[in-house]
């Protein structure tokens, strides 16, 4: 007789707990709520950080910077497996390119000055790589694009997408390569007959990366939004150069390069802050960003999403992760839903 009850009671418990997860199943479900690692009951977390950024579904904020680490499918895997919401390839052109003789890079006291001179495979090439790194990934791919004129741009952003990029970036704010980059992005006129140009060429969104190196930013990004622009990211690097004292010589071999990392945070922030005053679309922050704190300094200035570069550069791709848990803690601490809600609060006094 009680082996019967302990039998039954034994019964009981296991179709409570079956309905139990079943149930937490359909709250998943009707949430969106992400599912973390064991244990069972603590599963369940709510999902503040997944954003959409003019179309493209991210799980988290942060994304990988131009220009950082190479081209090939299983350097971008490892990215996305650090945590990055999204990735921004190197920028490629129409052509090979082989940049600049060393010295490439050189370090200061404040973040990493680089002139590699926009060395690539050409998009023929490239194509390639992003078909298959698409096979892999599951975060959006977009690829930077640069060109000597407006219709180049257009045809390697066309490229790109055909090969599958889930968004272009405009590279025009490389602060030392002639007659590309900054010297497009500096000319509001030819800034936007670029971005037309690229606009009518691909059904995918197009991003435009902007330099600092001009007198209004605010007005910069106007100008490319006007052209059609679906998100703006500020900044890209500054111009700057580094001397050896004892040869008395320009380290870099193109004596100028760009400078990245901690020392423009603050350059990139006010850009950020000017930025999201002036225009409507999604604004990316990018320059100097080393952990959560910086990241949500930019979430509030306006950004609604980050790109890391240096930092990834020096510390590895578990900085996103680092990064990430970082800002859904503060969320959680001050009580917000959702990482959106805190998107350019700071000009809300
Ligand atoms: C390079 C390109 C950039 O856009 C930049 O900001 C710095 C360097 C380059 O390839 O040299």
């Amino acid at each position: 007789m009680e082996q019967k009850k302990q039998k039954q009671k034994l019964k009981r418990k296991r179709r409570n707990k079956i309905s139990h997860n079943t149930a937490y199943k359909t709250k998943l479900y009707l949430t969106k709520t992400t599912i973390l690692k064991t244990p069972a009951v603590k599963i369940l977390k709510e999902n503040r950080l997944g954003i959409n950024l003019a179309g493209l579904k991210l799980p988290n904020p942060t994304m990988l910077a131009s220009g950082i680490l190479g081209y090939t499918k299983e350097t971008f895997k490892n990215i996305a497996d650090g945590g990055a919401g999204a990735i921004v390839t190197k920028s490629v052109g129409l052509k090979p390119r082989s940049g600049y003789a060393n010295p490439t890079v050189t370090q200061t006291s404040c973040g990493l000055i680089n002139a590699m001179g926009l060395p690539n495979p050409g998009i023929e090439e490239f194509a390639k790589e992003i078909s298959e790194a698409k096979r892999v990934l599951n975060v959006p791919l977009i690829v930077s694009v640069y060109g000597f004129a407006a219709e180049e741009y257009a045809t390697v952003a066309k490229k790109a997408v055909t090969a599958g990029a889930d968004a272009v970036e405009l590279n025009v704010s490389c602060p030392h390569v002639k007659e590309t980059g900054s010297e497009i992005g500096q000319k509001p006129e030819i800034l936007k007959e670029v971005v037309k140009n690229v606009k009518s060429a691909v059904q995918k969104p197009v991003f435009v990366k902007l330099s600092p190196n001009v007198t209004s930013i605010a007005e910069t990004a106007e100008a490319a939004v006007n052209a059609g622009a679906d998100a703006i990211t500020a900044i890209n690097t500054v111009k700057a150069m580094a001397i050896d004292t004892e040869t008395a010589k320009p380290i870099l071999s193109n004596k100028m390069g760009g400078l990245s990392g901690p020392a423009i945070k603050p350059i990139a922030l006010r850009c950020v802050y000017e930025i999201y005053e002036k225009v409507k679309v999604p604004i990316i922050g990018c320059g100097g960003i080393t952990n959560w704190r910086d990241a949500a300094e930019f979430l509030l200035a306006g950004a609604s999403a980050v790109q890391i570069g240096t930092a990834i550069a020096t510390k590895g791709p578990n900085m996103f992760k680092a990064i990430t848990r970082g800002i859904d803690a503060y969320l959680k601490r001050k009580g917000f839903r959702s990482v959106n809600e805190i998107v350019g609060l700071s000009h809300k006094s």
